[in-house]
């Protein structure tokens, strides 16, 4: 990305994403079109020279005036002869939509997402390639709808290193993410694992696939030390939904004293599902190991590649108690037969190959400074949010004072074009909610984060 700051022509925001499959020159015809189509670009402005734009956004001129003869014979530029090339008058209706390509939102806060530009594709075709020539026909028939065995060794491997879980890959099942955990969960589990529980605040999603797959769950709270387990074993739950390395969405990170009693209430007969969707990025200090690991036989543990890799893959997985395996698998098997084995073949190549370490420890710098730059323009711009949580993960939540009109603040950014998410979601009563933001960081640059928080200070009310 780079701003356009001529002296010669105005300051237009245009985003190039080098390492997407969209040529160029389609990337830059998309950012103009959508900057006019948006009012970022008024009526009559002169544009700048195809020479000095193609400076200052590091591209060839050639590739400028293809994007300006373009626009020019869409009718989005008017070119002159002596006066250069000035914006049209365009109404936005009237710009044909099969050739809006862009965003919807010049910035775009949604939480949750890694940086998709950044998705190893060269690693991963590697992976792919290598992968295949070495598996034989007979995996690509219908297969253990657990999953590859070479795909649950691998990431057995994985966890027992990184995340101190007591894997084995007998009690793995693969799944399309956490989302699809919680749903075959959801219809497996038996009425003394219920009723189920799930924090509050928690990712709104969840309760909604809970209670699509039939299951009602019960409201558990957070503080600044994560669920409260008091209130959970008060509650009557037999089974509760839990993010204790990193709280979705507060950021806060379960205390080592509500660590030991939910180890507790887990071996006192319940079950805990510890969502760990973010715990590989930590930047404070080392993460801390996953609850799995102290309780294997009442802990279902859930991970997924959609934070490290990018959530359009659905790749996902489960650690079970032994005496789940069976349900599990068959609800699996019912559902969809088994995940995707090529998707696994080239998955299992990234994690043997050292590919997903390395991957993760550059994002995990990158994705530091990305929230450092968050932070600094929180202070600067909208001192009155409160950033709740430890650092780390790809989002945070940005606590406003009481009574503040969060809605007005989401509604009127959403008009400049930059997308916040409201933190009331992720109660199960949304009325009773405080004021707040979830702020995604991963997936935006450094000057797309600030001027995305200028944006917000603009629209506050
Ligand atoms: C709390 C939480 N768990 C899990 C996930 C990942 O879900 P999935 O693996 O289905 O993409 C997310 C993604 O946003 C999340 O916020």
């Amino acid at each position: 990305m780079a701003v356009s700051g001529t002296s010669s022509g105005p300051e237009v925001l245009i985003e190039l994403d080098r390492a997407a499959a969209e040529p160029l020159h389609r990337q830059l015809a998309d950012g103009l079109r959508t900057a006019i189509r948006t009012g970022r670009l008024a009526p009559h402005t002169r544009m700048p020279s195809t020479r000095v734009l193609a400076a200052d956004l590091g591209v060839s001129r050639r590739l400028v005036v293809d994007a300006y003869s373009q626009l020019v014979a869409e009718g989005f530029l008017l070119s002159r002869h002596g006066s250069g090339t000035r914006v049209a008058t365009v109404e936005a209706a009237s710009a044909p939509q099969h050739i809006e390509s862009a965003r919807r939102y010049y910035v775009d806060f949604l939480p949750g997402s890694p940086d998709l530009s950044s998705f190893p594709r060269a690693a991963w075709l590697r992976a792919l390639r290598t992968g295949l020539a070495e598996i034989g026909s007979e995996s690509l028939g219908y297969v253990e709808p657990q999953g590859l065995p070479a795909a649950r060794i691998a990431i057995t491997d994985y966890l027992r290193r990184t995340r101190g879980v007591q894997a084995d890959p007998r009690h793995i099942v693969l799944c399309s993410g956490a989302t699809q955990a919680i749903a075959l969960l959801s219809r497996a589990l038996k009425g003394d694992e219920l009723p189920l529980a799930m924090e509050d605040p928690g990712f709104w999603l969840h309760r909604i696939v809970l209670r699509h797959n039939g299951v009602d769950p019960l409201a558990v709270p957070v503080d600044e030390d994560g669920l409260d387990v008091g209130a959970l074993a008060d509650s009557g739950a037999r089974t509760v939904l839990s993010t204790p390395a990193h709280q979705s969405p507060t950021g806060v990170v379960l205390s080592a004293a509500r660590r030991t009693a939910l180890v507790e209430w887990a071996r006192a007969g319940h079950l805990v599902i510890e969502d760990d969707y973010d715990a590989e990025y930590r930047y404070d200090r080392a993460p801390v190991g996953a609850l799995q690991g102290l309780a294997p036989d009442r802990v279902i543990y859930l991970g997924s590649t959609s934070k490290t890799l990018a959530p359009g893959l659905r790749i996902g997985w489960m650690v079970l108690p032994p005496a789940l395996v069976g349900a599990i698998r068959l609800s699996k098997g019912l559902a969809d037969t088994g995940s995707s084995v090529m998707d696994q073949i080239a998955f299992t190549r990234l994690l043997t190959s050292g590919g997903y370490d390395r991957h993760l420890r550059q994002m995990r710098r990158r994705y530091l400074s990305r929230r450092n730059a968050l932070l600094a323009a929180l202070g600067r711009h909208l001192p009155q949010a409160t950033v709740l949580g430890a650092a780390a993960g790809v989002h945070l939540t940005a606590r406003f004072p009481d009574g503040y009109p969060i809605a007005d603040l989401v509604r009127r950014a959403a008009a400049m074009r930059v997308n916040v998410e409201p933190l009331a979601p992720c109660y199960a009563d949304p009325a009773t909610a405080p004021p707040g933001l979830l702020l995604g960081y991963a997936n935006l640059t450094e000057s797309q984060i600030t001027a995305g928080v200028a944006a917000l200070a603009r629209a506050a009310p």
